[in-house]
C-alpha cells in the first residue's frame, strides 16, 4: 500500500462485512458452548490485534513524505523580486526638501482635518469673508451659530500652518510646508479634490518682495536644474498684502513662446505676496514688528511640469503603469 487514500480498502479487507474476520466472529452462534468459550476470546484478541496494526499503519502512511513531490533543488537561481519605489509626487517632495534645508529653511507640519479657525479666520479670512467663496471646501462640521473659527475643514491650503507655527515660534523665521490639501472640486485633467500644496513662510524684521524673488529664482533654478526667471503679476489673496500671482520662465522653450506656455513664454506656478499684519497679529505679534513673504503652490503642478505629465488625476489613479515610469 502506497498512500493514505488505499487504508480504507485495507480496513474493509481485514475487519469489513466480508472479512474473514467477520465470517468468524458471524459463525460463533452455530458453534458448540464449549467451542465458542475457545474461539470466541481468540477472535476478539485477533480482532484487536488488526485494529492495532490497521492504527500504525494509517500514522505510517499519514508520516510518510512524498520525496519527489518534496524535492527542492538548491541550487536553482533565485526569483527576482521587483523593488518598490517611491511615488513622483514623493521624488518631487522629497527633491523640494532638499533645496529647501540647505537654504536654511526648517519644514513644519500641521494637520489635514483643520480648524476653521487656522485654515480662515486666523490668516484674514473670517466667516463673511468673500474670499472664502475662492476655495470649496469640505466641511467636516459647520453648526449656523457655533463659535468663531469653531467649524472644522479638510484642510484647503497649506497657509493654514502660518498661524499654527507662529504661535509657537517667534522671528527670524524661515519654514516650508509641504502637505495636502482638500477641495471640492469638479475634477478634470487640472484639477483634483486631493492634491498637494507647498507653502513657504520668511518673517524677519527686514524682509522685502526682493527676498522673495531671490528664494523663488533659486529654488525654481536648481528644481528645473536649468535658469528659471519669476514674474509677478498683482493679485489678491486675504493673507498678503500686496499679493501676487507668480509666473516662471517657461521650461519648455525658454521664454520664447511655445505650445506648452500659449506663446507667452510664462507659466502660472502659485500665488504670493507679504504677509498681511493681521495674520501676524493673530499669531501673538505685536502689529507694525515685523515683515515676511509667503507663496503656495501645487506640487502636482510642479511635477506635471518636471516630467511632462498631462493629467493630474493620475497621480492617484493607483495605476501601476503610470508610477513604474519613475
Ligand atoms: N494659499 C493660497 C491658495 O491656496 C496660495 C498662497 C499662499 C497665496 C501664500 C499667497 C501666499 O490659493
Amino acid at each position: 500500500m502506497q498512500d493514505l487514500s488505499q487504508w480504507p480498502n485495507l480496513k474493509a479487507k481485514y475487519l469489513g462485512k466480508k472479512s474473514e474476520l467477520n465470517k468468524i466472529l458471524r459463525g460463533l452462534k452455530d458453534l458448540s458452548d464449549e467451542e465458542r468459550k475457545k474461539i470466541g476470546p481468540l477472535a476478539n484478541s485477533v480482532r484487536g490485534e488488526i485494529e492495532r496494526w490497521l492504527q500504525r499503519k494509517r500514522a505510517e502512511l499519514e508520516n510518510k513524505v512524498d520525496q519527489e513531490k518534496e524535492w527542492l533543488d538548491v541550487t536553482a537561481p533565485g526569483q527576482r523580486i521587483q523593488p518598490g519605489h517611491l511615488h513622483p509626487l514623493t521624488l518631487v517632495q522629497n527633491q523640494i526638501e532638499d533645496i529647501f534645508t540647505a537654504l536654511g529653511f526648517e519644514i513644519a507640519d500641521g494637520p489635514d482635518v483643520e480648524t476653521e479657525f487656522y485654515n480662515f479666520d486666523a490668516i484674514n479670512m473670517p466667516d463673511d469673508h468673500p474670499g472664502r467663496d475662492m476655495q470649496d471646501t469640505f466641511w467636516i462640521s459647520k453648526e449656523k451659530n457655533r463659535p468663531k473659527g469653531s467649524g472644522v475643514v479638510l484642510r484647503t491650503q497649506t497657509s493654514s500652518v502660518q498661524v499654527r507655527y507662529m504661535q509657537k515660534h517667534k522671528p527670524p523665521l524661515r519654514i516650508i510646508v509641504p502637505g495636502r490639501v482638500f477641495r471640492n472640486e469638479a475634477t478634470d485633467a487640472s484639477h483634483e479634490h486631493t492634491f498637494h500644496q507647498f507653502e513657504a513662510l520668511v518673517a524677519d524684521k527686514k524682509i522685502s518682495v526682493a527676498n522673495f524673488l531671490q528664494v523663488a529664482e533659486t529654488f525654481f533654478t536648481q528644481f528645473f536644474g536649468e535658469k528659471i526667471k519669476i514674474r509677478l503679476r498683482p493679485s489678491y489673496f486675504p493673507f498678503v498684502e500686496p499679493g501676487f500671482e507668480f509666473d516662471i520662465s517657461c521650461t519648455n522653450c525658454g521664454g520664447k513662446g511655445c505650445s506648452t506656455c500659449s506663446q507667452t513664454g510664462w507659466i502660472e506656478v502659485g500665488g504670493a505676496g507679504m504677509v498681511h499684519q493681521n495674520v501676524f497679529q493673530a499669531a501673538g505679534y505685536p502689529r507694525g514688528k515685523y515683515q515676511g513673504f509667503a507663496w503656495g503652490f501645487g506640487l502636482e503642478r510642479l511635477a506635471m511640469m518636471k516630467y511632462k505629465i498631462n493629467d493630474i488625476r493620475l497621480f492617484h489613479s493607483g495605476d501601476l503603469r503610470f508610477s513604474e515610469q519613475f
